[in-house]
């Protein structure tokens, strides 16, 4: 058997995911004698491949689209912000042959948007556009970094009210309307200073789309954030940047720093981020 730490990213059509090459240089900077693969599994196989590669001693796994409900529901045991989430995104050899599930997104959304782009969250009027799982597993995480308020926008509305309601122990969590016809969505931000942040955590960018926003949400202001990331700016950060928008990035400083997390659950040393980061944004 190998003897080397054996770790990958597991998700379905992932040949272009950057993980591997995120966690190989996060292993050469903190000297760790390990080595990160790629699976690729359809979301049939997804179980046999996780037990297989687990029994044959490999330590962890990334979890991506469309795998983090199916790991969750894997998992024997579960970190509380994984259980809050409500999707797993790294799974880690535990005692006993158990598996350990835990959600690094979130985390790594907020440092990305505090660390890496020095974006005061605490006190800040957040929207969250979307309500499906990626939305799901970044508000608590926002609430708990101290926002004065999160907006759930999402086109069916039903979800965004259903999210608000389910978060809403937690903090200070509503739904708004998507579109512009009633003035409540207005409630949580300044006369045309737009939301302090964005947060786009629709699928629409996978598709080239924009999702609906109200128009009244962007201001000189405003941080405009894709979970997306690509090789080239989403429509939703040409959007934001044509609506006046001060910034408008996307998610690549967030896969890094959920990696990063990921890694310092597995091997106890957290990784510097920002040389990473560098890399990958440098042309190859
Ligand atoms: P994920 O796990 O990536 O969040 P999901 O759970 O299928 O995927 O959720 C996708 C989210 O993107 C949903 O909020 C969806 O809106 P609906 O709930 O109204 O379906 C949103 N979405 C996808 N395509 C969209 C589009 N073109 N415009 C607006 N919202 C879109």
């Amino acid at each position: 058997m190998n003897s080397i730490d054996r770790y990958a990213v597991i998700g379905s059509g992932i040949g272009h995911s950057r993980s591997p090459q995120i966690h190989a240089l996060f292993a050469k900077a903190t000297r760790q004698a390990m080595e990160y693969g790629l699976l690729d599994a359809p979301p049939v196989a997804f179980q046999t491949v996780v037990r297989k590669f687990f029994r044959e001693g490999g330590r962890g796994l990334n979890v991506t689209v469309p795998h983090k409900q199916a790991a969750l529901r894997l998992a024997d045991t579960h970190t509380p912000r994984a259980q809050r989430a409500g999707a797993v995104n790294t799974l880690a050899s535990a005692a006993n042959g158990k598996l350990l599930g835990d959600n690094t997104d979130g985390a790594g959304l907020v440092r990305d948007l505090t660390v890496n782009l020095d974006c005061t969250l605490r006190g800040a009027r957040v929207l969250l556009l979307g309500a499906g799982g990626a939305a799901r597993g970044v508000i608590a995480p926002l609430l708990e970094a101290g926002v004065a308020s999160l907006s759930v926008c999402n086109r069916h509305g039903v979800r965004a009210k259903k999210l608000a309601q389910e978060f809403a122990d937690l903090g200070p969590v509503t739904a708004v309307p998507a579109d512009d016809s009633t003035a409540a969505g207005r409630a949580h931000i300044r006369d045309d200073a737009g939301y302090d942040v964005i947060v786009n955590a629709t699928s629409a960018s996978l598709r080239g789309e924009l999702p609906q926003i109200p128009a009244y949400a962007v201001g000189t202001q405003t941080l405009a954030y894709d979970l997306a990331y690509g090789e080239r700016d989403t429509v939703f950060m040409h959007w934001a940047r044509s609506a006046g928008a001060a910034r408008a990035v996307m998610g690549l400083g967030m896969l890094v720093e959920q990696a990063a997390e990921s890694f310092l659950l597995w091997r106890g040393v957290r990784p510097d981020t920002a040389p990473v980061l560098a890399a990958l944004r440098s042309p190859t």
